[in-house]
């Protein structure tokens, strides 16, 4: 298990545990956090999945698509930004902060 903290906007945060090959995506859908859309089922295909990551230790690089997807983001895009489809439990981290965009769509 991994724990995947969601900040949002508001002050608020969502903390979930989630299963190891679970995506900061899919835990956000599957456990009902505002926020992330994702559009595409996790194919890197729309960017509304798009979250900071402040500390990206241990994550893995950009892939093309990835990099490519992020300029299409709502919101703007910082060197913090990540498609959280692409961060899967286990396999990138065990316990992962992430800031939620204002806006996704
Ligand atoms: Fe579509 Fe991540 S869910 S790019």
């Amino acid at each position: 298990m991994a724990l995947i903290t969601y900040q949002h906007a508001d002050g608020s945060t969502d903390e979930i545990q989630a299963a190891e090959g679970i995506s900061v995506m899919r835990a956000a859908l599957t456990n009902g956090v505002a926020g992330i859309v994702g559009e595409c089922g996790g194919q890197a295909m729309c960017a509304t999945c798009h979250v900071y990551v402040p500390d990206q230790q241990g994550l893995p690089e950009l892939s093309e698509d990835e990099d490519e997807m992020l300029d299409c983001a709502a919101d703007e895009r910082t060197d913090q930004s990540r498609l959280g489809c692409q961060l899967v439990c286990g396999e990138h981290f065990a316990d992962l902060t992430v800031r939620v965009p204002q806006v996704q769509v």
